[in-house]
């Protein structure tokens, strides 16, 4: 397993919508991962393959207590209304109220290629769809106000006009104390 580098805000496979994977082989099954590995030393609760810039349908959820790969995600039900602050580990230190539907059930294929239909609530099911608009191109932003959209993204230009690139590296998370 390897740490991939994130791509941040800017980084134009961040609004590409990616491409189904249909089979899952074992460059799948190596980015899936590398994908849990790149997200727990970030400290993330869910990582998109576009983040790490490859444009397949691929991500990788932890949270409350259960961790998961959703390959070629699709939500078919979803219900209720919820508000809560997102962050997003290619916008770091920027967050925002982002409203989305309570409860989603989704379709997807597990890391080996397994078919499964999950039904999540609360923060879980919030992690699942943020991950799944990755996956079109969407980021949070998108679903604030514009002006609230505008202020952060001012915030976030004025904090990264000196960067060079669009990609960061993620460092090694250090072993928790035991
Ligand atoms: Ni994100």
């Amino acid at each position: 397993m390897s740490l991939r580098h994130l791509h941040l805000l800017g980084s134009p496979v961040l609004r590409q919508r990616s491409a189904e994977v249909g089979t899952v082989d074992d460059e799948v099954r190596r980015l899936v991962d590398d994908m849990f590995e790149t997200m727990d030393a970030a400290k993330g609760v869910g990582l998109a393959a576009n983040q790490v810039g490859v444009a397949r349908r691929v991500a990788v959820v932890d949270a409350e207590g259960e961790r998961f790969a959703m390959i070629d995600p699709v939500i078919v039900e979803s219900e209720g209304r919820s508000v809560a602050e997102e962050g997003c580990l290619s916008i770091p230190d920027i967050y925002g109220d982002v409203t989305r539907p309570e409860r989603v059930v989704i379709e997807a294929m597990d890391r080996e290629g397994n078919r499964y239909r999950m039904d999540a609530a609360g923060l879980k099911a919030r992690a699942i769809q943020h991950e799944i608009d990755h996956l079109d191109g969407i980021l949070f932003l998108d679903h604030l106000s514009p002006i609230r959209r505008q202020m952060l993204v001012s915030k976030w230009r004025r904090e990264h006009k000196d960067d060079t690139g669009y990609t960061k590296e993620v460092q090694t998370a250090s072993a928790p104390p035991d």
